[in-house]
């Protein structure tokens, strides 16, 4: 049946009553994107939203699969939501995200968790109406988990900020890092047409949103399937042509991609942000070469001092695994030597989780989780050494700052990202939220920095 007569169908069921939804979305940013999808095709269905599942009438989890502690939270969530459901028999529970994709999970949500009526894989948004349309026939239980190619370009948004505007620009993953399970629920890579990629950015920067951060498991391959139609350099500076004042940012760079002719591009894009988010994940040669990651340390620090060598401060950040199978104490060593090398603003690190079906998960691995656990505490209190240090150059410069919220941690402050990527706290009244604001910086911490407004622009 046609989405919007499934809508129509859905709209009378709930009889002109505007019945509560309950979205949350874990993981990274591309499922909060879907999560916004999800919700547009709630409101269409005639939904309102709430934050309190206890008022829902539909709950949807839109999961994260990346580690094993992100999935043992959903079902800690699922199994305390069992006693909504007996107090509400009318709810309607569903589980989305990129836990669903994957058939051992998908399978036990059905056998041990009756309260959950329905499980829509990652492509499959756009079956919400039809998956909703069973559970109000009174169908038990109701999946799909077929990978589709088109990409919800159709899907309304119910963005979660009005300034700050994530767009996916490809979706999948084809490097199989052997660590990793994002390929075996994302797919392979696709790349959206750069028309409706462009269009969209335009749209939001007329709407007034300010920053725009572009998404995809490696965006330097974007492009790669569209026949040498556009490259993610081409792209970039397309985006850059748009009239308005607003930011462009990017995640996530895979450092074997990251060439001369994209580092050259975020230079001289003046939008673009001067900050660039390179994962290395290990210092060590061999455990690069036991992910699969295809670069060596050296070769990764050669795109570091091109983009140095251009820019002494330019803004690093990274993620790192801490205990991939037998790492070793010098590969550990390692790790430290490269994050003491390129001095990152920030590191977002991991201990290694095994993910069932990739290729680690069949590695032995003799290194004990209390070592695990030492190695993460140590890699902490060293890069919180280096962050104290490095946020110094920015004391006495003048920065662009989006202010985006209230300080939690000082009354009568804001909080906002610069340009590149550091959060900087500075006193400020609520109304500046979601403006551009240049704070002079005054003091450094080895959280954020520090400063005083100079001229609102
Ligand atoms: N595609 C991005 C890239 O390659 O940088 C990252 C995507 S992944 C969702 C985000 C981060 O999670 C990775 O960079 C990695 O550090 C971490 N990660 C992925 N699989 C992991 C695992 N099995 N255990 C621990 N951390 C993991
Ligand atoms: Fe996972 Fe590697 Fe793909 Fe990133 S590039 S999503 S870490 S497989
Ligand atoms: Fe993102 Fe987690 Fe899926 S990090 S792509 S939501 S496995």
């Amino acid at each position: 049946m046609d989405n919007s007569l499934l809508i129509e169908k859905i709209r009378n069921k709930f009889d002109g009553v505007s019945p509560k939804a309950y979205v949350r979305s874990f993981g990274c940013q591309l499922n909060t994107s879907d999560g916004e999808k999800i919700k547009g095709l709630l409101g269409e269905m005639g939904c309102s939203f709430t934050n309190d599942e206890k008022e829902a009438d539909i709950i949807i989890l839109n999961t994260c699969a990346v580690r094993e502690n992100a999935e043992d939270r959903v079902f800690g969530i699922v199994g305390s939501m069992k006693k909504l459901k007996e107090l509400k028999p009318s709810l309607i529970m569903g589980i989305s995200g990129c836990m669903t994709a994957q058939s051992h999970i998908a399978e036990k949500i059905k056998k041990s968790y009756p309260q959950i009526d329905f499980v829509m894989g990652t492509s499959a948004i756009n079956s919400l109406p039809q998956l909703l349309s069973d559970c109000l026939d009174g169908k038990s239980f109701s999946a799909d988990i077929s990978e589709y190619d088109d990409f919800s370009e159709t899907a309304p948004q119910i963005r979660e900020s009005t300034f700050k505007a994530s767009v996916p620009i490809m979706f999948g993953c084809d490097n199989f890092c052997t660590y990793c399970i994002v390929p075996y629920v994302r797919g392979r890579e696709r790349s959206r047409k750069p028309d409706d990629i462009i269009s969209e950015v335009r749209q939001l920067v007329n709407d007034g949103y300010k920053e725009i951060m572009l998404l995809g498991q490696n965006v330097n391959s974007y492009g790669n399937d569209l026949g040498g139609e556009m490259s993610f350099p081409q792209l970039l500076r397309k985006l850059n042509e748009i009239d308005g004042d607003f930011i462009i940012r990017f995640m996530s760079s895979h450092p074997k991609d990251a060439s001369k002719e994209l580092i050259d591009t975020i230079f001289e894009c003046e939008k673009v942000a001067k900050h660039l988010h390179l994962p290395v994940q290990s210092g060590s040669n061999d455990v690069l070469d036991r992910m699969n990651r295809r670069y060596t340390a050296e070769k990764y620090l050669e795109t570091v001092d091109y983009i140095r060598s251009k820019d002494s401060g330019f803004s690093l950040t990274t993620d790192l695994i801490v205990g991939f199978p037998n790492e070793s104490d010098e590969d550990f060593e390692a790790t430290l030597d490269i994050i003491k090398r390129v001095k990152y603003d920030n590191i977002y690190s991991f201990i290694y989780s095994k993910r069932s079906g990739t290729v680690a998960a069949e590695m032995e691995d003799f290194t004990d989780e209390k070592t695990k656990g030492q190695r993460m505490r140590r890699l902490l209190e060293i890069q919180r050494e280096i962050t104290t240090e490095s946020y110094r150059r920015f004391v006495g410069r003048t920065m662009r700052v989006l202010a985006d919220g209230v300080s939690s941690k000082r009354e009568g402050y804001l909080t906002g990202k610069s340009n590149e990527f550091i959060i900087v706290e500075f006193e400020g009244d609520s109304s500046l939220i979601g403006q551009f604001v240049d704070v002079e910086i005054t003091d450094s911490m080895n959280w954020a920095i520090r400063g005083k407004i100079k001229a609102k622009k």
